[in-house]
């Protein structure tokens, strides 16, 4: 379902602002890490954009972890216009990302395993994890208390092929 006036865009840098203050409140309320404003500006080319009659309504991240593998970061919508599918656009605007870009596998650290189980991710175990747990937990201020569950899309397999052959 796509909103009537709801475009999907890259990050640009004048959005920095407004992506950096969505994050700053998300992770005031714990659902997902603070990032500054130096680093958002570094890694803005990461970004899509969710934007509703030209208002910043949500944004996600591809991070490129390694060779094979991309981690979804930063996933926001503005409360206001949650649940109106713009999540699962951004989302599915990152996957599209992580295939044209040749990624085996997309990752992400969530509490929300619910919302990435509908768009194909399935729970993993975080030790299977090696190069986030090295590149990027290790400075993470959670590492040693990290309470995320660890999801992952397989983007090797054709869709409703894994099921079928058992
Ligand atoms: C998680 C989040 C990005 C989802 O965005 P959204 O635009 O509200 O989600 P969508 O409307 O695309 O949701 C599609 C479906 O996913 C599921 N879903 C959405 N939010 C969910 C949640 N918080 N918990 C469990 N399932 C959820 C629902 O089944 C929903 O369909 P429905 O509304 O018809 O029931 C948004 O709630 C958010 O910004 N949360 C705070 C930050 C956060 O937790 N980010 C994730 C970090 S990995």
């Amino acid at each position: 379902m796509t909103e009537p006036g709801l475009i999907l865009r890259a990050g640009r840098m004048s959005d920095v602002p407004a992506i950096h203050a969505l994050l700053r409140e998300q992770a005031a309320a714990g659902n997902l890490l603070p990032r500054t404003q130096e680093n958002l500006v570094r890694h803005v080319r990461d970004f899509v954009v969710a934007e509703q009659d030209a208002t910043l309504a949500g944004v996600g991240a591809l991070e490129i972890m390694g060779p094979d593998l991309g981690e979804v970061r930063s996933l926001a919508v503005v409360p206001m216009f949650q649940r109106r599918g713009m999540g699962e656009q951004v989302t599915q605007a990152l996957v599209r990302q992580a295939r044209e870009l040749g990624l085996k596998r997309l990752m992400a650290l969530t509490y929300v395993p619910g919302f990435f189980a509908r768009l194909g991710f399935e729970v993993v175990d975080k030790d299977s994890l090696p190069e986030k747990v090295w590149q990027v937990c290790v400075k993470c201020y959670k590492f040693n208390r990290c309470d995320e569950i660890a999801v992952m899309l397989r983007l090797d397999e054709v869709p409703g092929t894994a099921a079928a052959s058992g």
